[in-house]
Parts: C-alpha cells; sequence; structure tokens
C-alpha cells in the first residue's frame, strides 16, 4: 500500500503531482488553512504531512497521528512545527531552502527600495489624483539607496542574496549574526559588527533571522531607538522578531523613517491595525516567495523530501539531524 499523505493546500501541481506518484493524497482544497482540529482529524492515518508555515504542526497533531514519520513543511521558515517534539517522536521535519533565496532576496530589495523612495506613496499619489503641479524641487523626496549603509541582520543564504545586490549598489555591508561569516567578509567586504552598532550606524536594516527563542522582539523599542531617525527597517523574516508596537511608535513618532514589511505578528493583519494609517511603511501580504516559478520549485523540492524518505533515504533537507539516530528513515 501507498503511504498516506495529508497536504494542507493546494501547492503547485508540479510538486502535487510528483507526490501523487508515491503516495495517497488527501488534498484540504480551501483556500484558507485548515482549523487546527480538521488537521488533528485528517492526520489520523497518515504516513507523512505536508505543512504550511500557517498550520501549528505540535504535540496534540503529533499525538493524534501515530503513523506520522515525516512533516515536509513548503517553507524555508519552520517556526510553525514543533521540531524537538518531532524529533522525540521520530519524525522527520523537512523545508524548502535554497530555491527560495533569490527569490525572497529580490523582495526583500524591492520593499527597501519602495520604502526608501516612496514607490507606493508615489502610486497613490498619482491615482488619487493629487498631482496637481507638474514638477516641484521638494516633491515626493526620499532617501537615496545607492552608496549608504545597510545592516544585514541574519547572514544566511538569504541574508547573503540580500548583500550580494547592495554590492551592486554600492552600498556599505554590515552584519550581524549568531555565526560568524569570514567566508563571506572575504567575498563580499561585508563587515561583522554587534547588533548595536550596526543598528547605529545603518540606513536601511534588513532582518533575514528564522524565529526561534533568541530572536523573538529581537528588534523592539531599545533597538528601535538606536536607529537612526533617517533609518529605514526592511524586514521579510517573521513579523514576531519585531515588537510591532514599538515599531508602530517609532514609525508614528519618527525614531525612524520608514519600513517596508511582508510580515506580521498577526497574520492577515487586522484590517484596523494602525499601521495600516501609516503612509511611512510600505506592506506586504507575506509574499516574498511569490513567484511562479519558486512557489513551483519549492513544490517539487517538497515531493523530493517525501520521496527520497519513502527510499529509505536521509531528505535532502532535513531540518532536524538528530532524529536519524531515533529511528532511520523510511515508512517501514
Ligand atoms: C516563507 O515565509 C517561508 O518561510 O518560506
Ligand atoms: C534561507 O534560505 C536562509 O538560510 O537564509
Amino acid at each position: 500500500m501507498r503511504p498516506r499523505v495529508f497536504v494542507t493546500r493546494e501547492i503547485p501541481e508540479r510538486g502535487l503531482s510528483k507526490i501523487k506518484e508515491h503516495f495517497e493524497v488527501d488534498l484540504w482544497k480551501d483556500e484558507a488553512p485548515p482549523p487546527k482540529k480538521i488537521i488533528i482529524e485528517r492526520v489520523k492515518d497518515c504516513d507523512a504531512l505536508v505543512s504550511l508555515l500557517t498550520d501549528p504542526i505540535d504535540a496534540e497533531v503529533f499525538e493524534a497521528a501515530p503513523k506520522l514519520r515525516i512533516v515536509a513543511q513548503y517553507a524555508v521558515g519552520y517556526d510553525n512545527i514543533d521540531v524537538k517534539g518531532a524529533t522525540e517522536r521520530g519524525i522527520y521535519v523537512t523545508n524548502t531552502p535554497g530555491v527560495l533565496t533569490e527569490t525572497t532576496a529580490d523582495f526583500a530589495f524591492a520593499l527597501l527600495m519602495a520604502a526608501a523612495r516612496r514607490v507606493v506613496e508615489a502610486d497613490r499619489y498619482v491615482r488619487e489624483g493629487k498631482w496637481k503641479v507638474a514638477w516641484h524641487p521638494m516633491m515626493m523626496l526620499g532617501y537615496d539607496v545607492h552608496g549608504r549603509t545597510l545592516g544585514i541582520v541574519g547572514m544566511g543564504r538569504i541574508g547573503a542574496a540580500v548583500a550580494r545586490r547592495a554590492k551592486g549598489f554600492g552600498m556599505r555591508i554590515l552584519y550581524y549574526d549568531s555565526i560568524r561569516r569570514e567566508d563571506l567578509e572575504k567575498e563580499l567586504g561585508i563587515e561583522y559588527v554587534p547588533l548595536e552598532k550596526l543598528l547605529e550606524e545603518s540606513d536601511f536594516v534588513s532582518l533575514h533571522v528564522p524565529l526561534t527563542e533568541e530572536t523573538y522582539h529581537m528588534i523592539g523599542e531599545e533597538q528601535l531607538r538606536r536607529m537612526k531617525r533617517t533609518a529605514i527597517l526592511v524586514n521579510t523574516s517573521r513579523g514576531k522578531v519585531v515588537d510591532q508596537g514599538a515599531l508602530y511608535r517609532a514609525l508614528k513618532e519618527g525614531w525612524i523613517a520608514g519600513a517596508g514589511l511582508d510580515v506580521f505578528e498577526q497574520e492577515p493583519i487586522p484590517p484596523d491595525d494602525p499601521l495600516l494609517k501609516l503612509e511611512n511603511v510600505v506592506l506586504a501580504p507575506h509574499a516574498a516567495s511569490a513567484s511562479h516559478e519558486t512557489r513551483s520549485r519549492m513544490a517539487e523540492i517538497v515531493a523530493e523530501n517525501l520521496i527520497a524518505f519513502k527510499r529509505g533515504e536521509v531528505p535532502p533537507n532535513l531540518v532536524n539531524q538528530e532524529v536519524v539516530k531515533v529511528r532511520p528513515p523510511g515508512f517501514q
């Protein structure tokens, strides 16, 4: 019998069709995430689960699924999954790194430029019929991007891809990470600095850390107050890395000049959130990896991880390497 997988959303066909060749697929077809109760019901007889970042995959889910051997996440971030709990139960967890690196870096740069040069505000200005004077020396002034200082928090794949783009703009690049990357310092001429110094010296601060206990609210009031009044914060990582209440005050009261945000503490952002009233923030609906090609590639990677596991191989994008000691890969 083919192993059974619950897929919590319609992922692109290129990956889904591959999964169907090897697995009995139970697919949640709604656009909205399945309620927790449904996940618990549907994983009961499943050997595998394909999850999205909006699905809480915790002890309750694991308890309900005695046959579950692998959770293949359709995302690079996996803070929605209790990885420690999975490891203890011998459940493999995989993600989709690599393929979305450049796409996400493109979007981080797009947000950075849009916030700096007021691109979205300018579009609203034109559409709303506010453009009355053909050209004025003081109209829509923003901040230069080229030649300025970019601080990258989290120098993983995406952080490095953002640094490569910034080099093309002649920027000075500072970075902070829990791991020093001397290889990248040589390759890209980036400078390792403590977070405080990065915040104080950067014109742009872009966040590329995963959400963990250590990074929860790592940018709060104290950090925002350290930034330049002309600085712009870009977040394409996870909303909870930033204390959003403090960020609102920073933007409203001018501790910093602007922000470009793809992620929020609560998603979707509630329609009455005060951030939506501010002009100096560019907002996007958690879409940094949303390109046609990348979303299809992510689905293929999910399939590749599941199929490798089914063959008894360690899946290529295993997150919890220690699980191999608990249980060998495979469904037997
Ligand atoms: C998206 O946020 C991802 O983690 O892939
Ligand atoms: C994601 O691919 C990262 O490691 O930054």
